[in-house]
């Protein structure tokens, strides 16, 4: 089904080649003065150039020619040269029934389905979670789905970090609290324990005491940097160990990620991409991309267009050491091996953009990639607390998902105190509006911008938020649930009638822009579009409800029409916020 505007710079176009002109000035926006009109298209004023006329005399002609259209309600050319638009509410009405029908209510699936690999998990195993993985997965997740709804074949790829210093630490630690353990010992040639000689509570305390030990006592670090050598060579028990770390995070993280409604499709980790590396390092220096500086393998990646300084790629340290960026080459040979993306799109902190224009670089300039394969990078913004600075939880330290996930649930949950719920009803319904509250406050904001977490703010059941929203959706189901009381059938093939007033056309209006919508957010990467959508659906919505009578409207065609309209109001709200990984509760 075609997009509202695609219908509408259709016939605005067939008229400019009526008059006379051009089709391809014939570009139809939604309004910027929404005061006058619901569309425009600027096309006239572009002409004066080509054509040697005043503007306003050309939208003139073009209107002339649409004046006797049913499409619109109103259409006019303003001085210099605009044309205004208000379509009529007869079309509006059709749209909407053909959006009822219509899959996906009308968003069309994309004519070339592409291949898509999205990195945004980077989650570290034994340590914890910070700001940033939040929002990488928060982000990440709505793309996925969104490219999913799309047609396109997407794989989410966690990306695991399991092959840095962290597991270094954790063995240094472990070996002097308990050196008699048998990964210590080298001459062992047995089978290793199954079980992990740790629980994840111990991972979380290990950690943190290594690494600030760590950076207070050189030699120790100098220890740590070695068995993370030797694990990465390696040396068998400290692989066994590493193991062990792996699965016991692993176990964490899947539940953290599933509380969060983060699914990915694939659990790769940073060590799964390391024996690529040999064999991408030979081709690196058989096709004479990379040479050695200072003892260090590297690739050039600067160009003569750049405006600032891009360092080279470093692929070997001197001591023969792969990097970061080491393995996430790697990870791209192998992503190309396993899947053939036409796209990999990877969802990180914006401070990461130098890094990632090095990799693609590097990556292209060395051909491991294809030219037509469109690397993808999109850097969001911090997380701030109302201090300004990165997001820290109630004890200070970093941030522990769960505790966010707690104090934002406890926060709803006393908002709904004076709800007649059980009280498993009620820490489920909380549960789901808690998430709303996070992830929408994320969403909401366009991805590479800082925002303020604002605990207050973000779980307000009014304004721009995510509770606000679920309450809406809650809202037309309880609607629906009392119709279906009344006993209420309305027939499938009833229709939704124009407009009786402002408020059903502004729905009407807001809901055409849905396949737009999408396409826009996907095209974009935005997800704050797609909110921005919801955020107007609801309040036009909102509106709607408080100023007409609709189970109980006297005029049975009118309520029938109000019913299916809350109907698709309903259905399309909750695709939407299933696109940014939400879910509606049945009450609230
Ligand atoms: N593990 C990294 C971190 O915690 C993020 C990984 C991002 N993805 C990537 N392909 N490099 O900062």
């Amino acid at each position: 089904m075609k997009g509202i505007i695609d219908i509408l710079q259709e016939e605005v176009k067939a008229a400019f080649e009526q008059a006379g002109y051009d089709g391809k000035y014939a570009k139809v926006t939604l309004s910027n003065r929404p005061d006058l009109c619901q569309y425009q298209c600027n096309g006239a004023l572009a002409m004066a150039k080509e054509y040697h006329k005043a503007p306003i005399q050309m939208a003139e002609q073009v209107v002339t020619v649409l004046q006797e259209s049913k499409t619109f309600q109103e259409i006019t050319a303003q001085a210099p040269g605009f044309i205004n638009m208000t379509v009529s509410d007869a079309f509006l009405a059709d749209y909407m029934n053909a959006m009822r029908k219509a899959e996906r209510y009308g968003v069309e699936q994309s004519e070339h389905e592409e291949t898509i690999v999205i990195d945004y998990g980077g989650a570290n195993v034994a340590k914890p979670l910070h700001v940033g993985h939040l929002r990488s997965a928060i982000i990440g997740e709505s793309i996925k789905r969104t490219a999913k709804y799309l047609g396109h074949k997407v794989i989410g790829d966690a990306h695991l970090g399991d092959w840095g210093l962290q597991i270094g630490l954790i063995i240094t630690e472990l070996k002097h609290r308990q050196p008699d353990l048998v990964y210590f010992d080298e001459n062992f040639d047995g089978e290793y324990p199954a079980e992990a000689p740790f629980t994840m509570a111990d991972l979380e305390e290990i950690y943190p005491y290594a690494n600030k030990y760590s950076k207070e006592n050189e030699e120790y670090k100098e220890e740590a940097q070695e068995a993370t050598a030797q694990m990465q060579a390696g040396r068998k028990g400290y692989r066994a160990l590493w193991q062990h770390i792996v699965d016991v995070s692993v176990a964490d993280l899947r539940e953290i990620y599933t509380k969060l409604g983060v699914d990915f499709d694939l659990w790769k980790k940073e060590s799964d991409a390391q024996p690529y590396i040999p064999d991408m390092v030979q081709g690196m220096k058989d096709g004479g991309y990379a040479h050695i500086d200072e003892g260090a393998l590297v690739v050039d990646v600067k160009e003569e267009t750049d405006t600032k300084e891009i360092p080279p790629c470093m692929i070997l340290k001197s001591n023969g050491a792969t990097l970061y960026n080491t393995t996430d080459l790697a990870t791209i040979v192998e992503r190309r091996k396993l899947f053939d993306p036409t796209r990999i799109v990877y969802v990180v902190d914006k401070r990461q953009a130098l890094y990632f224009e090095q990799v693609f670089r590097c990556a292209k300039k060395t051909k491991i990639i294809g030219e037509d394969v469109d690397l993808v990078f999109l850097g969001f913004g911090t997380m701030n607390g109302k201090d300004g600075k990165p997001f820290k939880t109630r004890d200070g330290g970093v941030l522990r998902l769960e505790h966010l996930l707690q104090d934002v649930t406890e926060k709803v949950s006393e908002k709904m105190a004076d709800r007649d719920m059980d009280e498993k009803t009620r820490a489920e319904v909380a549960a789901k509006v808690g998430l709303a509250a996070i992830k929408y406050g994320d969403l909401s904001n366009q991805a590479s911008k800082d925002y303020v977490f604002d605990m207050e703010r973000f779980t307000s059941f009014e304004g721009n938020t995510g509770p606000y929203i679920m309450y809406t959706i809650v809202r037309i189901k309880s609607l629906l649930a009392k119709v279906a009381d009344m006993g209420i059938a309305v027939a499938e093939e009833t229709v939704i009638l124009p407009a009786q007033n402002k408020s059903v056309t502004d729905v009407m209006l807001s809901l055409s822009k849905w396949g737009e919508t999408v396409q826009a957010a996907y095209a974009e990467l935005a997800p704050h579009k797609i909110c921005q959508f919801i955020y107007e659906l609801s309040d036009a919505f909102n509106k709607f409800y408080h100023d007409n009578k609709i189970a109980t409207n006297p005029e049975e065609t009118v309520r029938d029409s109000y019913i299916k309209l809350s109907m698709l109001v309903g259905n399309v709200l909750e695709v939407a916020v299933e696109l940014l990984g939400l879910e509606a509760p049945d009450r609230m």
